[in-house]
């Protein structure tokens, strides 16, 4: 059995090869920068040669602690930087789409952070300024990296499940909001800015819902303006079917994420690591059991690397290959704007009370 895993963690490795390595600089130093970003990238043996942040004392802070060479004052100063070849954004998301904007008239390779866009309007005139400038654009959806999740990806691509009937993502968390002030002010929450993540990779094992019905809750009390309870079903084509719970509201101790994939001939059962102690967190766990390859019930795959940080070279890894003739990222923006038409759906659902399809002449604009 050890054997036939082999592949799969092959498939789940994530590197940077001397020949794709590119300088990059950074616009953010918050906290998923320092706890995330610059620790993967180290890992990875990717350059950062400068950073900037609107705090510049913050920046300051976060470049000496990761031994970043440059604090640059502003965007300006960073793009006027000819070493930096590739721009990697961390800041609130209302403030991402000119930032990416002007690093791809400079001519930079962007990597962009989740959500990427207030709309998957503006996303796809992004996309399409990429493509105009030949330039490589990706997004920060790094739960595609996430070894639990991307080892239950390769079981699924090498048929050992069958023909996949359902996914199950189930998570019931305590999520401190009050970290991110901004995000308190919100009329949108908890699917922009953390549910996204399972709808991208919904999108990415099952492909195009036909319909999305979403319903969303708020707990008395709570800190943040908006919406910190959802629960989303999708139904496709096929006649397969994806449901996603999440609930932020838990403040009885027991954290709990769960994700489960069923086939006519096997099944993926596992756990994501980093929500039982975020932003510590564990490695995830995850168990097959197949007749294709014939397990004898659920066997374990070893998980080795975690979601945080380790996933976040995943993104980079992938934009850096396509920078150097590779195939498209598999976060490239231009997949994106699918999530991002998902995520307007589901919001579209929880207003009007009915199940919505996706429709991209209909973008509905972040609140
Ligand atoms: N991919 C993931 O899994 C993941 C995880 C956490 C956060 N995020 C996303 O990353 C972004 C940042 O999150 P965070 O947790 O680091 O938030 P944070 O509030 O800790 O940090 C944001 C930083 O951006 C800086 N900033 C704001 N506007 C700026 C601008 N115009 N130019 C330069 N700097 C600016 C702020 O000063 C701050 O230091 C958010 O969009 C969030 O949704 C993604």
């Amino acid at each position: 059995m050890i054997d036939l895993f082999e592949p799969i963690a092959c498939a789940c490795a994530i590197e940077v090869p001397e020949a794709h390595r590119r300088p990059i600089a950074l616009v953010g130093a918050g906290a998923i920068a320092d706890l995330a970003h610059l620790p993967a990238y180290r890992q990875g043996g990717v350059e950062v040669v400068g950073l900037t942040d609107s705090d510049t004392a913050r920046a300051v802070e976060v470049a000496q602690r990761h031994g970043v060479g440059r604090v640059y004052r502003d965007l300006d100063e960073l793009l006027s930087d000819e070493r930096v070849e590739v721009v990697d954004i961390a800041v609130p998301a209302a403030a991402q789409p000119e930032i990416v904007r002007r690093a791809l008239e400079s001519g930079r390779h962007v990597l962009g952070q989740k959500p990427f866009a207030p709309s998957s309007d503006v996303a796809s005139d992004l996309v399409a300024l990429a493509t105009e400038r030949a330039l490589v654009l990706a997004v920060n959806q790094q739960l595609r990296f996430d070894e639990g999740m991307a080892a239950a990806h390769e079981m699924m691509r090498l048929g050992w499940l069958g023909e996949v009937t359902s996914l199950t993502i189930a998570v019931d968390i305590w999520t401190e909001w009050t970290l991110w002030p901004w995000m308190l002010e919100l009329d949108e929450l908890e699917v922009w800015n953390h549910s996204i993540h399972y709808h991208d990779v919904v999108r990415w094992f099952l492909g195009e819902p036909e319909r999305i019905y979403s319903t969303a809750g708020r707990t008395p009390g709570q800190a943040p303006r908006g919406e910190t309870r959802t629960s989303t079903s999708y139904t496709y084509a096929s006649g397969a079917r994806a449901l996603v719970c999440a609930n932020h509201e838990n403040a009885w101790g027991d954290q709990r994420a769960t994700f489960r994939l069923d086939g006519s001939h096997g099944a993926v059962r596992g756990t994501l690591g980093l929500l039982y102690d975020y932003p510590r967190g564990r490695p995830d766990t995850l168990e097959v059991a197949s007749s294709v390859i014939g397990t004898d019930g659920w066997v374990p795959y070893p998980v080795t690397t975690r979601w945080l940080p380790d996933a976040f070279l995943g993104p980079m890894a992938s934009l850096l290959a396509a920078a150097a003739g590779g195939p498209p990222p598999r976060t490239a923006a231009s997949d994106n704007v699918a999530t991002l038409a998902v995520v307007e759906a589901i919001y579209r659902s929880i207003r009007s009370g009915e199940a919505e399809t996706i429709d991209r002449n209909r973008s509905g604009e972040m609140k």
